[in-house]
C-alpha cells in the first residue's frame, strides 16, 4: 500500500507534462510559410515535456545553438534536414515532425540551419531567462556569421546520442491544432496505478 502510493506520487509530475507544437519555416507574424519558428519562444514546465517540430515548405533543419552564438551549432540536438515541395500547404498535417523530449527547465536555443536564414531571425528559444531576452537572442543572431553546415547535411535525418541533454525520439502523429496537450505520461500513470491497486 505505502509502496504503491509512493510510486504513484513519483509518477505524478509526468502526468502533467505538455506537448508544444512548433512550426519550422513559418513567419509567426503573418502565419504564412517563411522565415522562422512559430512560436519563436516557449516556456516549458519541465521534465517529460516534449517539443514537436513541424516542418513547412522549403529546406529546414532545427539545430541547437547558444544564446551568444545563435547561428552556430553547439553540437547538441540536430533534427536533420527536411525538404518539402513549395506546394506544401502551411502546417500541413502530413508534414514531417521531429519530437524532442526535454530533460529539465534549463534554457535551450535553436536555429534553422538548412535554410540559412538564422541571421534574419530564424531562431527559437526555450525558457529564456530574464537576462537573456528573445529580442536580444535575435540581435545576436543577426551578427553571428555562423558556420556552414557540416557534411552531415547530406546524410538522412538522425538523432543525437544519449549523452545529449535532450533526446530525440521518432515523431508520432499528434493532434493537429492543439498547441499544448496534456497527454504525455497519462497512460504511464494509469498503467502504473492499475497494477499497484492489486496490492491494496
Ligand atoms: C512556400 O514557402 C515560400 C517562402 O518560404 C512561400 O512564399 C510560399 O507561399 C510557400 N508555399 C505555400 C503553399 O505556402
Ligand atoms: C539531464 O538529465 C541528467 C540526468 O538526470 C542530468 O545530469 C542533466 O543535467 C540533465 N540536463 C539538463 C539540461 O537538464
Amino acid at each position: 500500500m505505502k509502496l504503491a502510493l509512493a510510486v504513484s506520487l513519483l509518477l505524478l509530475p509526468f502526468a502533467y507534462a505538455f506537448e508544444y507544437l512548433v512550426s519550422v519555416g513559418k513567419d509567426e507574424t503573418t502565419g504564412h510559410s517563411g522565415i522562422g519558428f512559430d512560436p519563436s519562444v516557449i516556456y516549458v514546465q519541465g521534465v517529460g515535456d516534449v517539443i514537436v517540430f513541424r516542418f513547412n515548405n522549403g529546406t529546414h533543419s532545427v539545430v541547437e545553438s547558444t544564446y551568444e552564438n545563435p547561428c552556430t551549432s553547439k553540437g547538441g540536438y540536430d533534427s536533420g534536414v527536411e525538404t518539402l515541395p513549395p506546394s506544401t500547404p502551411v502546417d500541413s498535417a502530413e508534414s514531417p515532425r521531429r519530437t524532442v523530449r526535454l530533460n529539465g527547465t534549463d534554457p535551450l536555443w535553436f536555429y534553422d540551419q538548412a535554410s540559412g536564414q538564422c541571421q534574419r531571425g530564424a531562431v527559437f528559444a526555450v525558457n529564456p531567462p530574464k537576462d537573456k531576452s528573445p529580442a536580444q537572442f535575435k540581435q545576436n543572431a543577426a551578427s553571428d556569421p555562423g558556420t556552414s553546415r557540416p557534411s552531415a547535411s547530406a546524410t538522412p535525418s538522425g538523432s543525437r546520442t544519449a549523452s545529449s541533454p535532450i533526446v530525440a525520439t521518432p515523431s508520432h502523429p499528434t493532434k493537429n491544432s492543439a498547441e499544448k496537450i496534456v497527454a504525455f505520461g497519462l497512460t504511464a500513470l494509469v498503467g502504473l496505478i492499475v497494477p499497484c491497486t492489486m496490492y491494496l
